[in-house]
Formats: C-alpha cells, structure tokens, sequence
C-alpha cells in the first residue's frame, strides 16, 4: 500500500477528534509572597506543575499537553517535568514553551505551539493543580458534544457587593448588589472547539482588548459560552493560606487511598 493509500484511510475525518491542555504557567505568583515561581513551588513534595500536569493526563482524551512556562525559564520547567515521568496509564506528550508578560498573552503562546490536528483545547491554570478528572472530563465532553466553549463554575458562598473603587483609604460606596443566585465563579479547565479560541485570541490581538479569562474572549465574538459544574477541590492557589488548603487537600486523598 502506497503511504498516500494507508494515509487517506487513517485521514483527518477518521482520526478520533485531539484534545490538547496548555498550562498557562509563566506567572511569578506574587500573592503567594516572595520564593519560586508559583507554578515550581512543592505541594507535598512535588511541583504544583506537575500536580496540575498530571490532572491533565489523568484525562483519557487528553494525548498532549502545552505547558507555558517562564520566559527566562523553559529549560527548567523541561528538566524539572523530565524529573517527574507521568505514570504509564496517564500518557500524554508534554511540549514546554516560554510565556509571556500577561496570562493572555502566555495562552496565546501555548496555542501557537499547537499541532494542526488538535481540534478540542483545555485552557488551564498551572495554580488549579488539584483538579478532579471527572470536572476535566465532563468540559471535554460538553466540547465534544458541540458547545463551542465550556467553563467549570460553582454557586457563590458569600455575597458580593459592586462599588465604586477607591485607592485613598476612605470607605467605598457600594453602587448595587448583584442577585447572588444568577453568579458563577468560574475555574479552570476551560475547553474550546479550537478554531473558536484561535479567532478569539487573533481578535483580542488585533482590539487590543484582554479579558480575564479565555471564555471571556469567546463572549466577545458573540459566540455562546456555557457552564457546567465545577468543583470545590479546582481551587486557585493564590494566597498563601491556599497552600495550606491544598496540602490538606492532597493529605486527604492520600488517607482515602488507603482504603
Ligand atoms: N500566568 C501565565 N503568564 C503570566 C501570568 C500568569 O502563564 N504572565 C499563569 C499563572 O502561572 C497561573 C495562571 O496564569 O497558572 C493564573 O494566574 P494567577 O493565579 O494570577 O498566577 P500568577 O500571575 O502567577 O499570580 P499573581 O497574580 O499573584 O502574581
Ligand atoms: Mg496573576
């Protein structure tokens, strides 16, 4: 059989659609106080990186994964994910590539490191490292069940108040209270019909205009976004009282596992 034969046979329209993860992991984490990057620093002994690299393979789907790493600090991230091998039944190629000054600008760069076969994308924060499988899987199967773009969310705890910011010191106004039972708060994964996400971040890039997340980019070409459940344990580590929730985390699995 002639390769072009056994080629259009196995072909784009064949082949089971890709899902790739990129990682965005390139900030310094300064809300975490002074130390590594955010991404390097250890949960229980291992690399936050790895934790929410591993979340990403642990998804069957998932065959690559794009981690976004400092500008100045690929090699590292390199050897450092070399250092900690994916078990066998989570494979998954692992590409590393140097991020940006801005998040937006570091998934840009994640997804330009994309092969063209890949047409489902994860977007996920590397801070989100405790990520149950079933979250990621039920986003991959909203995309692939056809909504263009998915974000895990959960009901808010507290309520919020909208108020006219101040940097004086001096108490703010509040300017209303937004009905707590039609908000979201939004996690990571986010998963994209690929094509979709790609125009939205050549739109941003040609308006000059960043959203605070990757769904919100999507929003801005008019395109519908929808919610599915998100879970309490996809959290992002942001300050430090949030690492001691994450070890706490991953101490209870590893007690759950004994069973
Ligand atoms: N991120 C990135 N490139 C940047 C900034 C952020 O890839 N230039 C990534 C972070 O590494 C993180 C995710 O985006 O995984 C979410 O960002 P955030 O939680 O704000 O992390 P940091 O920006 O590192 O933290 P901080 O804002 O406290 O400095
Ligand atoms: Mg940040």
């Amino acid at each position: 059989m002639s390769p072009d034969v056994s080629d259009s046979a196995t072909g784009p329209a064949a082949r089971p659609a890709r899902t790739a993860a990129v990682i965005p992991a390139a900030g310094r984490g300064l809300r975490l106080g002074p130390g590594a990057p955010k991404a390097l620093r250890a949960l229980n002994g291992t690399p936050m990186l790895v934790h929410a690299v591993r979340a990403m393979a642990r998804a069957r789907a998932v065959s690559l994964v794009v981690v976004v790493a400092p500008p100045d600090g690929a090699a590292e991230v390199r050897t450092l994910l070399d250092d900690y091998p994916l078990p066998m039944a989570e494979a998954a190629d692992v590409l590393v590539v140097p991020g940006g000054e801005t998040r937006q600008e570091s998934v840009r760069l994640g997804l330009a490191a994309l092969p063209a076969d890949v047409t489902t994308v994860l977007v996920h924060d590397a801070a989100r490292p405790l990520v149950p499988v079933d979250t990621v899987d039920s986003v991959i199967a909203a995309v692939r069940g056809g909504a263009p773009a998915v974000v895990p969310a959960l009901p808010l705890a507290d309520t919020v108040k909208q108020v006219e910011p101040r940097t004086d010191g001096e108490p703010e106004p509040v300017v209303g209270t937004p009905e707590r039972a039609v908000l979201r708060a939004v996690q990571t994964p986010q998963g994209f019909d690929r094509a979709t996400l790609d125009r939205a971040h050549h739109a941003v890039a040609l308006e000059g205009q960043g959203a605070t997340d990757d769904a919100g980019m999507v929003e801005r070409l008019g395109v519908q976004v929808v919610v599915v459940p998100g879970h309490e344990e996809a959290f992002k580590v942001t300050r430090p009282l949030d690492m001691v929730l994450a070890e706490a985390v991953l101490a209870r699995r590893r007690a759950n596992d004994g069973f």
